[in-house]
């Protein structure tokens, strides 16, 4: 765990999309621990997100509703977060779900595509539209992070539509840093491989001791597996005024998968 004596976000704002669990949750308290002024947690497991505002404190979280695959409703979750904290300096778009099947090419189900698309790539582009929206308005030297997968650089034998989601992931990421540089806003991907979480333990259909042993056989670091905070120090770097030369980077934090 970082130093959280080091406030490295002091009196920044922040939006986690899917900040209601895993990768998301562990963020949102490392951020508000590192300082910052106001981390909005943007779900759409309501009673989830409260729980997790009201455990780092209501003064320093908020939970809103959103599912980010609605253009209305990310738009109206960014410019209200701006309106009620004044600014927006990270958003952290990290929402995502998994394959609804196996989904090979073979058995490929539309309608299970069409929610990951929507969720994962859709809504990853809506949500880095709108915060660079107003950071640009705004003048906000921002930082935007995208949660992408070792998935959005390599093939799978099964989740195509996960697998195409995320490659989608780092596209937005590269187009976007490149388009967002001259406004000095950075954006960044940050893939982890695989870590225990609701939504990894539902795709494979394991508990969590099962997907870390996953974990554990897949990283060439023997004995390690990947944690939740091994995800968030890596996107509390990325948020961080200390990667301030950073961009259109893919920062794997996969144990060298
Ligand atoms: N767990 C892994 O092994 C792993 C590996 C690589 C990448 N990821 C990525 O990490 C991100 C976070 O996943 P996690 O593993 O923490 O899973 P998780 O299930 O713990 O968290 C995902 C969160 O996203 C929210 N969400 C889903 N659809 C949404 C929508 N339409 N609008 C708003 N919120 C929505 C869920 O309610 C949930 O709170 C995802 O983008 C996932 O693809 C996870």
């Amino acid at each position: 765990m970082t130093d959280s004596s080091n406030k490295t976000l002091q009196g920044k704002v922040a939006i986690i999309t899917g900040g209601a669990s895993g990768i998301g949750e562990a963020t949102a308290h490392l951020f508000a621990q590192h300082g910052a002024r106001m981390v909005v947690i943007a779900d759409i497991q309501g009673q989830l997100g409260h729980q997790v505002a009201t455990s780092i404190g209501i003064d320093k979280c908020q939970y809103v509703h959103c599912d980010v695959s609605d253009e209305d409703q990310v738009k109206n979750m960014v410019e209200s977060t701006v309106q009620k904290h004044g600014q927006l300096d990270i958003m952290f778009s990290n929402a995502g779900t998994a394959s609804s099947s196996d989904q090979t090419i073979l058995e490929l189900d539309l309608s299970g595509f069409d929610k990951v698309i929507g969720t994962n790539a859709r809504g990853m582009a809506l949500c880095v539209k709108h915060a660079a929206r107003v950071m640009v308005e705004r003048r906000v030297k921002g930082s935007i992070i995208c949660t992408g997968s070792i998935a959005a650089s390599q093939g799978r034998n099964l989740f195509t539509d996960y697998c195409m989601s995320k490659h989608a992931v780092l596209g937005l990421v590269r187009a976007a840093s490149m388009q967002l540089g001259q406004h000095r806003i950075r954006v960044n991907c940050v893939s982890p491989s695989v870590v225990a979480t609701p939504m990894s333990c539902g795709a494979y259909g394991m508990d969590a001791e099962q997907v870390k042993k996953i974990s554990e056989s897949t990283s060439t670091l023997k004995g390690a597996v990947l944690k939740v905070g091994d995800v968030a120090n890596a996107v509390l770097f990325l948020a961080s005024d200390d990667s301030g030369f950073v961009t259109g980077l893919d920062l794997k934090v996969d144990g060298g998968t």
